[in-house]
């Protein structure tokens, strides 16, 4: 199905502003998407006509508050397919999500146990693992990409040893685009017996996400990257091991029964929501479901694709151009640098021409220090970008790239 992009973006008044008097051109989506107004509407309507505090109370408001929480819940478990809704645990963001398990199942963890990330991985999914050497000295051990920013599947498997605890790797590099072969990898790890963690804040807005048919221990995500709020997140974990994990952090909500004796926690998945939760920000993550499921997943992916495969060709006329990440089915994401000229230096021309794009290491040094560069620039797109404005992108790096020539 052809998507009317133009009517995809009457809905999102940020796209209709101007930078530095040219009209914008978001290309930073894998940092945030933009939010449509059905999304902030909701927002609004938590606010006006139903802000309470949930699971708390028996008044009308706070009982309308927890439903829309709740009801919020069974979307992403259905968005996900999740074996239930138990399996739903609401963070702050991916971040929190990963800090969570790390935490929880570190507890578990003791001296020369490994765990195994890919040299690709966001901070956000190696320095979690790495504050547990304040407490035993864990190793991390680094699955290798190959030239073209792929997995090489079997360094992968003979990193494996019987003191491999844990894996934890994106479904999608940030930098790179790469879709990482998940499934494979789970398969692969869970024959040594080692549960996997999936940070997928770069594919839940890209890609069909089915945790089930992937046999994910953990996946985390984010809604600001899903045409959702900033702050508010999930973690899906497996019902098995979020029985067995410890809470994460100690206070109302989590709770079974509390004495200064002795306490007891409550039942998934509010053992691991302790505090008052962003409902308003749930509530409008289950907006931008929603809308995703609308448009329909796979249309947005086919509507990306063609945005990449234009971009990478007019990118790869200009002479210097050297793009970083070209694995064959990779998402909508790439990073360049042109010869001579640096990663900073172009992005601030590029705002001057109107297109935002994301410059610097990307909170992925390790893979910098790997590719022998200190960060790149980088284009991300979604639903509402169009050709037009990806020939737009190409004419701007065209002529930044002229003015460093002169
Ligand atoms: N993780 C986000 C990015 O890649 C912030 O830009």
């Amino acid at each position: 199905m052809s998507l009317d992009i133009d009517k995809i973006r009457e809905e999102f008044p940020i796209l209709h502003r101007t930078v530095e008097g040219n009209p914008l051109v978001y290309l930073d989506n894998a940092a945030t998407s933009q939010t449509p107004r059905c999304v902030v509407d909701s927002i609004c309507r938590m606010y006006y006509e139903h802000k309470a505090n949930v699971h708390r109370g028996v008044h009308t408001l706070s009982q309308e508050a927890t439903d829309r929480v709740e009801d919020a819940r069974l979307k992403v478990k259905e968005f996900i397919n999740a074996g239930s809704t138990e399996e739903i645990i609401f963070t702050r963001g991916t971040t929190e999500g990963i800090n969570l398990v790390a935490s929880t199942f570190g507890n578990s963890l003791c001296n020369g146990d490994e765990i195994i990330v890919t040299v690709a991985e966001h901070h956000s999914n190696i320095v979690p693992w790495q504050l547990l050497q304040r407490y035993c000295r864990v190793v991390l051990k680094v699955v290798p990409i190959d030239a073209h920013g792929d997995i090489m599947l079997d360094a992968y498997e003979d990193l494996f040893t019987d003191n491999t605890r844990f894996v934890a790797l994106a479904h999608v590099s940030n930098v790179l685009g790469t879709v990482n072969p998940i499934k494979q990898m789970i398969e692969i790890a869970h024959r040594h017996g080692v549960p996997v963690l999936i940070d997928g804040a770069q594919a839940v807005a890209h890609r069909r996400i089915d945790v089930t048919d992937l046999d994910a221990d953990f996946y985390a995500f984010s809604a600001h990257k899903m045409y959702g709020p900033v702050g508010v997140g999930v973690l899906y974990g497996k019902r098995r091991w979020l029985e067995t994990l410890p809470p994460y952090q100690g206070g109302g909500e989590m709770i079974g029964h509390v004495t200064f004796e002795k306490t007891t926690f409550a039942d998934l998945p509010f053992k691991f929501e302790a505090g008052t939760p962003d409902y308003v920000g749930v509530a409008a993550m289950s907006a931008a479901i929603d809308y995703i499921n609308r448009i329909g997943i796979d249309n947005i992916a086919a509507h990306e694709r063609e945005l990449l495969i234009a971009a990478t060709a007019g990118l790869m006329e200009i002479p210097g151009m050297k793009i970083y990440g070209t694995s064959a089915g990779k998402e909508g994401v790439i990073s360049f640098l042109v010869d001579g000229i640096h990663h900073y230096d172009m992005g601030m021309l590029l705002d001057k021409m109107g297109i935002a794009v994301r410059t610097g290491h990307h909170c992925a040094q390790p893979l910098m220090t790997s590719l022998g560069i200190e960060g790149t620039v980088r284009a991300s797109f979604a639903v509402y970008n169009t050709r037009e404005e990806v020939e737009r992108f190409i004419a701007a790096v065209k002529r930044a790239t002229a003015m460093f020539r002169k």
